[in-house]
Formats: structure tokens, C-alpha cells, sequence
């Protein structure tokens, strides 16, 4: 069974705050995001494997560390995942960007596919999907769905606000997935939003309706 992590560092919790309050501003939300997302980046690649190489430095030859691992694939899940990309690729500049398209009916609640872009070689990455809200677990689901489809092993789930829901389903459906989440919530509310949450992240992060 992959792991469930709830991120709580201090720093991580206070940005999450701000981003909560209603009266928080489309640009102060995508910088926090950013901030939130590149710091748990941080700790999402802590397990990423190391190999030796030898330089020298201006004193003496030396063998020292460099990541060895698989390449990383960023996934965002449109539209707000896109939100979360730029702060994982801080860190990561060498990622790629691959993009899967969902919507959610807005009456059955059920995640639809209608895009899907992905590096040729997604089967060899270690892939990174992300999305701000964790919430019936439905969007994830059909996005690793997809991913899997495609050759993909290697997956990562990193979302801000979890629901308890989502993260069941997301377990039950995708075990072998790791799932980090800067916070868990209480529970989802009758129209499916994360309660207490922080709204519909797309629109926040974008400044729509
Ligand atoms: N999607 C969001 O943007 N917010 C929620 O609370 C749930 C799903």
C-alpha cells in the first residue's frame, strides 16, 4: 500500500491559512499555491535515488552525490493543477509537463477525460500528478487511470486540501500510489466541495466567476 502524508509543516500550514480565507485575492492565492506546492515538492522527492559521481572542486577531486533516478514527469490535472506545476518545476527545471483534461458534471459529480498530453516516454518517468483538491477522488482516479493506460508505474499523487472520501477512493482504486496532501479535511459537502476547504481552487487560482 502506497502512503498517505499530510505535509504539516509549520510554514506549510500558515500559507494554507491564507489561502483558506475567503478574502484572499486571486494573486496572493497562485503566489501562495506556488510557495505551498514548491515546499512540498521539497519533501515529495525526498525518497528520489542518488548515485556517485566524481568532480573536482577548486581544492581537490571528490565523489559526491547526483540524482540517479527515473526522470520526472509533472501532470497536472486541468484546470487547477496547472496551479501547482510551477512550483514543483523550481525545483525540478528539468521536468516534463504532460497535461490530462477533466471536468466535472456539475450535477452527477462524475470526472470526465477530454484531454490527454503526455511526454512520449511517460512509462520511464517518475510522474507527479497533481491538483489542489483531493475531493470525491474521481478526477485522480480517471487521470492515473489514463496514465496507467499509457505504460505509467511510477506515480505520485500531491494535492493541498484531501478529503477523507477521496483519499479512500484514491487508496482503494490506486494502492500502489503515494498520495501527500498539505491537509485533511472533515469532509465533503453536499455540492462535493471539501469542507472547511478553501472553495473551487480553479476559479481562485484564476479569477473566474
Ligand atoms: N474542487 C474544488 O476546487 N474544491 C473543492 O472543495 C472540491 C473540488
Amino acid at each position: 500500500m502506497g502512503k498517505f502524508q499530510v505535509m504539516d509543516h509549520p510554514l506549510i500550514q500558515h500559507k494554507l491559512t491564507i489561502i483558506r480565507d475567503k478574502n484572499c485575492g486571486t494573486k496572493v492565492f497562485r503566489e501562495v499555491v506556488d510557495e505551498i506546492t514548491m515546499l512540498m515538492a521539497y519533501d515529495v522527492a525526498r525518497d528520489m535515488p542518488l548515485k556517485d559521481v566524481e568532480i573536482e572542486t577548486p581544492i581537490a577531486k571528490t565523489t559526491v552525490k547526483t540524482l540517479a533516478g527515473k526522470k520526472v514527469a509533472i501532470v497536472p490535472i486541468l484546470r487547477a493543477g496547472i496551479g501547482m506545476v510551477d512550483g514543483i518545476m523550481k525545483l525540478i527545471p528539468a521536468a516534463k509537463i504532460g497535461h490530462i483534461g477533466m471536468y466535472r458534471d456539475e450535477k452527477t459529480l462524475e470526472p470526465h477525460e477530454y484531454f490527454v498530453k503526455l511526454p512520449a516516454d511517460i512509462d520511464q518517468r517518475q510522474i507527479f500528478v497533481v491538483d489542489p483538491m483531493l475531493a470525491t477522488g474521481g478526477s485522480a482516479i480517471m487521470a492515473i487511470d489514463a496514465l496507467k493506460k499509457r505504460g505509467a508505474t511510477n506515480i505520485k499523487f500531491v494535492c493541498l486540501v484531501a478529503a477523507p472520501e477521496g483519499v479512500k477512493a484514491l487508496r482503494e482504486k490506486h494502492p500502489d500510489v503515494d498520495i501527500y496532501a498539505a491537509a485533511l479535511d472533515d469532509h465533503l459537502n453536499e455540492q462535493g466541495y471539501i469542507v472547511p476547504g478553501l472553495g473551487d481552487a480553479g476559479d481562485r487560482l484564476f479569477g473566474t466567476k
